[in-house]
């Protein structure tokens, strides 16, 4: 995978129409703050194109990321982010369900969980729902490697696929936006999907 070209197509707002795209999407779920702006950013190269914070909640939008006009990466907003209060929150929870419903073009759901702990019963219940409405089980993608002392990696991830109720076949990586470790995986992985399915 090289990554020639990238241009932020749509932004979402909650009661947007959705747009009717045609090229393969890569979906990013995830909680607040967990990563997914920092993966893209990494997985694109470039520092600061997704727009992060320490603060949950900076993205409040479903960004369509085009990658060599080839693919789609799409940024959903992280779940949980209580702060916008119960309305607003069911409203996106409306919204993204409707995306899952009507978008024909999800190629594979991607969903980040921190590699430091257990995955909280909303992780359970987004890994669980990601099943149900698309069909797929998710590629997990398990952030901020950096943070956890490289000999407990091994027993996190078997500890994660275990709550998760995961198959031994769910694939799972992990990741640092900080060191890019992982990336060359995800990489391969986007490329086999890609060819597989000739969609280049
Ligand atoms: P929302 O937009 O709120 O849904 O969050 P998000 O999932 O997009 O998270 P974001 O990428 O904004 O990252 C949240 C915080 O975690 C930021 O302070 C990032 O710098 C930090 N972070 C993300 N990934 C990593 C990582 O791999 N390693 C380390 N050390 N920090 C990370
Ligand atoms: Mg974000």
């Amino acid at each position: 995978m090289k990554i020639q070209k990238v241009n932020l197509d749509y932004v979402l707002g909650v009661n947007s129409e959705l747009p009717k795209t045609e090229k393969p999407e890569f979906v990013l779920a995830g909680r607040s703050n967990v990563g997914k702006s920092s993966f893209i950013n990494a997985f694109i190269n470039r520092k600061a194109y997704a727009r992060t914070s320490s603060t949950p909640g900076k993205t409040r939008t479903i960004n369509f990321y085009n990658i060599n006009d080839a693919f789609y990466l799409v940024d959903l907003p992280g779940y949980g982010y209580a702060a916008t209060g119960p309305v607003e929150q069911e409203k996106w929870a409306r919204m993204i369900n409707r995306y899952f419903d009507r978008s024909q073009q999800i190629e594979e759901v991607i969903q980040l969980i921190d590699i430091r702990h257990d995955p909280t019963a909303l992780d359970l219940e987004m890994f669980r729902y990601i099943t149900s409405a698309t069909g797929y089980e998710p590629i997990v993608i398990l952030t901020k490697l950096d943070k956890i002392k490289r000999s407990q990696v091994k027993k996190q991830i078997e500890t994660i696929r275990k709550a998760l109720n995961a198959t031994a076949d769910c694939t799972m990586i992990a990741f640092s936006a900080e060191s890019k470790q992982g990336l060359d995986e995800i990489y391969r992985i986007f490329d086999t999907v890609l060819d597989t399915n000739q969609l280049t």
